[in-house]
């Protein structure tokens, strides 16, 4: 199958998939986490790579709300998530490395199972910075490299399969990435993605300035 017809098709497949692939751990814990960390997203938000929708419920009392997404299958179901859930939230196809807001626009940016995935990570965490105003701070919740030597090389070797499944990386050093694009962390749990494979465990939660 050419490459393409490959990516638009498996997108689809994981964008339908996703909610029910995902409900095992969101039980488990995961719902939780997104919970205690959303509490923190104050002012004008804005949410990158927002998929289906799975932290719409968690945001209360903010200013006002603006998810991305660049695929088309997620988008779908995001807007119509949206609609149900936060009618007033502005919703638009982009992806995290061109975000299309003017510098100094968000008091809040959350990243959610997101960083593993983009294209580029440096590219995405500059636009991030560029478009939070002085004071704002990134939400982040990502699966990660672990810091145990032996399980990051077993992370490495599984990469190929993580990458099929759910299309994304589990063995990126995110936190380095944040800290190395001028970010400073301000809070940090390390903790793990329930009901997980493994490799695809080690998780960061915490936010950043
Ligand atoms: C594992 S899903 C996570 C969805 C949602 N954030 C959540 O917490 O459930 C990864 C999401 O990142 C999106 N994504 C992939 N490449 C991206 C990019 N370059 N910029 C922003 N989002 C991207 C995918 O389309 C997908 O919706």
């Amino acid at each position: 199958m050419p490459g393409r017809v490959y990516e638009a098709t498996g997108g689809r497949i994981f964008a339908a998939m996703y909610d029910s692939m995902s409900r095992k751990t969101e039980d488990a814990g995961l719902r939780a986490l997104r919970h205690s960390l959303l509490t923190e997203a104050a002012g004008a938000v804005l949410e990158i790579g927002a998929g289906t929708g799975s932290n719409l419920a968690h945001y209360n009392g903010v200013e006002s709300l603006v998810f991305t997404e660049p695929e088309p299958a997620m988008l779908r179901r995001l807007q119509k998530k949206a609609r149900e859930e936060a009618p007033l939230a502005k919703i638009l196809r982009a992806p995290a490395e061109d975000l299309p807001f003017e510098d100094d626009s968000f008091d809040t940016v959350v990243s959610t199972l997101v960083l593993c995935g983009v294209d580029d990570q440096v590219r995405s965490l500059r636009e991030i910075k560029r478009v939070l105003r002085p004071g704002g701070r990134l939400l982040f919740l990502e699966h990660v490299r672990s810091d145990d030597a032996a399980m990051a090389r077993f992370q490495d070797r599984m990469n190929w399969l993580n990458r099929l499944v759910v299309q994304c990386d589990c063995n990126r050093p995110t936190l380095t990435t944040i800290e190395a694009t001028g970010f400073t962390v301000t809070e940090l749990e390390r903790t793990i993605l329930p009901k997980a494979p493994k490799f695809a465990r080690p998780l960061i939660v915490g936010s950043a300035g």
